[in-house]
């Protein structure tokens, strides 16, 4: 059987660079996600650290929490995603730092670097087969104690991306690595998102 085109497969930075450069990014919502301003404005706001945003797109997200105290990497395989968010950085001067990579290889080089790990449509975003090594790629990014902030897309529709979800699998994957502080539907996700999204903060069992 002949291998998918690199374009067809969303395993491929090429199929996001293509979106990328033709501006087919209907997920970007041009600003950081609603909830993720709400946490970061309320009394359970986190507190700053080291943070590693896994597929971070044009940073809105990644900005929002470097703009509050956090020393922040975003990571995408996506070339275009890399130099939008590194220039939206400039053009705001907050400092952030943007990296071309795929999440997959980051604990070669990043293994027990970040404090968080902040989640919003990457998940979603990955072929269904990949999501046990995205679990354990957050487990070995974080340090001990170290939380994954999500923002989840769950949702039933077939296809993808976006590739659907449930909240119990959710906490099936996650729950042998990481212990599940809480696990909510928001009520401020964008239109075409309400009553599907889950804001998760995740601690990692790690020693
Ligand atoms: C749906 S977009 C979401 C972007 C951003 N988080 C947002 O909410 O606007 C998914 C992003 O993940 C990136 N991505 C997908 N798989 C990846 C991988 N294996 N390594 C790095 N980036 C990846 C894509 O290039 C794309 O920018």
């Amino acid at each position: 059987m002949s291998e998918p085109s690199p374009i067809s497969t969303p395993r491929s930075p090429h199929f996001w660079e293509e979106r990328y450069q033709t501006g087919s990014t209907r997920w970007d919502l041009g600003q950081p996600a609603p909830p993720f301003v709400q946490l970061l404005q309320s009394a359970d706001a986190p507190p700053p650290g080291r943070m590693a945003v896994l597929g971070s797109g044009k940073g809105h997200d990644a900005l929002w929490f470097a703009k509050h105290g956090f020393e922040v990497v975003g990571f995408d395989f996506a070339p275009s995603a890399i130099a939008q968010s590194t220039a939206l950085a400039e053009a705001q001067e907050i400092s952030a730092q943007f990296l071309q990579r795929d999440i997959f290889e980051l604990p070669h080089e990043f293994a027990n670097q970040f404090d968080y790990v902040l989640e919003h449509t990457c998940f979603c975003a990955i072929p269904l087969e990949l999501r046990s090594a995205y679990v354990h790629l957050v487990r070995d990014l974080l340090r001990p104690h170290g939380e994954l902030i999500a923002l989840f897309w769950l949702h039933d529709r077939p296809d993808g991306p976006p590739f659907g979800g449930r909240v119990d699998e959710i906490h099936q994957r996650f729950s042998p690595d990481f212990e599940i502080l809480s696990l909510k539907n928001v009520t401020d996700s964008v239109a075409n998102r309400q009553n599907e999204e889950y804001l998760g903060r995740l601690r990692v069992k790690k020693t």
